[in-house]
Order: C-alpha cells, then structure tokens, then sequence
C-alpha cells in the first residue's frame, strides 16, 4: 500500500520571524524523496509570515504550512480562539489536534479533540491527530486502552470513512522532550496496533492513513524509526528547531 511520508515540525511556543525566514530557504534547498510531504508549525503569529515567505522564495512543492491548534467552533464569542476559516486565509493545510500538552496542560478531552477533528475536516484541512499514553500507564501495561479511548470518539464522530483525510501521531508522552526515545522496536510494535485498531473498522483505510511516530526524534534516531513498517514520518519537536537538524530528517523520510 501506498502512504505519503509526513514531516511535521511542531515548534510550540518557540521560534520567531527570523527563524520562519531561515527555516523557508533552508527548506528549499532540501531534495525530499517522492512521496514526502513536510509541514511546519509555528505559532499563531507566525503564520502569515511563513506563508509570505514561501511565496517569496518560491518554496518547492510539499511543504505545507500548519497550525499547533484551532477551535472547534466555527466562529463567534470565543476569546483568544482561532478559526479553521482563519487557518485556511493564511495558506495553512495542516493542524496539529490534541497534542499531549493540549490534553494535559489544557485540559482537552478526548470528546473535544474529536469534535476539533471534524471542524477541521470540514474546512478542507488536514488534522493531525495525536495519540500517545503516559509513562505511568505504559508501565501500568495500559498503552493500547489509553490509545483506543484516544482513537475511538473521534471514529464515533467523524466515522472511519473519513480517516483517508487523517494523519495520526502517536507520541509517548514519556518521550517528549525527554530525549528518551521509544526504541524502533517498541515503536513499531505501538503503531501496528494503531493501524489494527482502525483496520477492525476498515481494513482498506487504515492501510491508507499515515501513522506518524513522535518523541525526540532526531538526526541521529530517525533514520531507524522511518525504517519501520508501520512508521510512515515524524512529528518532530525540539529538532524541528535546528534548521540543519531539521533539513536532516526530512532528506531522510522516505515514502512507502
Ligand atoms: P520533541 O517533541 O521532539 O521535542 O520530543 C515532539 C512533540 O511534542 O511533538
């Protein structure tokens, strides 16, 4: 089966105008491999930047611009919230939805995640979905319940059908930011289970969705994570910083 490989760089709340500037000529004199999509995410305030940039520069073709979050309201009276209409004027494609810090610093539900993930859709963006089980629940053996409690509500809400326009990130929270990465092994074994879960409800579409693994990936790790089966990218945090570093794992992604 035929997946797109995805890159995503989720810079938090890091970076600035002058890092949009270096990552855009950075990024286009990278040679990706056929198959390769790569998407940065900035902050809010630096995506028009990115966007003007790109335009600027002349950026090559499959590198999309995406956002760290949006709302799942459409619009209205929701202070400090941003829109999938305001995603879609600025040029974004991707977004990044329930991220770990969003679930655990923010307090978003699995229910609330799932409901970005349809909003998100039916602005004709791509949601990245993230996934991923905490130290304490994999010790406690629980990794594949938290997952499908994670996956199952936003199935219920959009249906399967529609996870051909759903990339999924799984990061163990244990791994973020930790330097502690999962090993390729135990990597690839979590994403196989991923990929079952959704072919228990279409076997056709899970072969087909993008199952991205993240959780200090780096220049030197990623190469062996990519080389897994079921691990078609990654969604790169604190490397996505480094322009070098960053240029690195994208030349490495391959697609299947
Ligand atoms: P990290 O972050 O690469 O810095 O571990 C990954 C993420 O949180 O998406």
């Amino acid at each position: 089966m035929k997946r797109h490989a995805i890159i995503a760089a989720n810079w938090k709340m890091n970076g600035s105008l002058s890092l949009i500037k270096e990552m855009v000529s950075g990024l286009n004199s990278i040679v990706l491999a056929e198959n390769v999509n790569v998407v940065v995410c900035p902050s809010f305030p630096f995506l028009s930047a990115f966007a003007l940039n790109a335009e600027n520069e002349n950026l090559q073709a499959n590198i999309y611009l995406g956002a760290q979050n949006v709302s799942e309201h459409k619009s209205g009276a929701y202070t400090g919230e941003i829109s999938t209409d305001m995603l879609n004027e600025v040029n974004a494609n991707y977004v990044i939805v329930g991220h770990s810090e969003r679930r655990s610093l923010y307090k978003e539900t699995s229910t609330q995640v799932a409901h970005k993930v349809k909003t998100v859709l039916s602005a004709g963006l791509t949601p990245i979905l993230c996934i991923g089980e905490s130290e304490a629940e994999r010790t406690a053996e629980q990794t594949e319940t938290v997952l499908a409690s994670q996956l199952q509500p936003v199935i219920d809400e959009i249906g399967i059908e529609n996870f051909t326009d759903v990339v999924i990130a799984y990061e163990p929270v244990w791994a973020i930011g930790t330097g502690k990465t999962a090993s390729p092994e135990m990597a690839q074994a979590t994403h196989l289970f991923i990929r079952q879960f959704l072919a228990n409800a279409d076997k056709n579409i899970a072969d087909k969705v993008p199952l991205l693994y993240g959780g200090s990936v780096n220049a030197a790790n990623c190469e062996e994570l990519f080389a897994q089966t079921d691990i078609d990218g990654g969604l790169i945090g604190g490397a996505s910083l480094k322009v070098d570093e960053f240029k690195i794992i994208c030349s490495s992604a391959k697609g299947s």
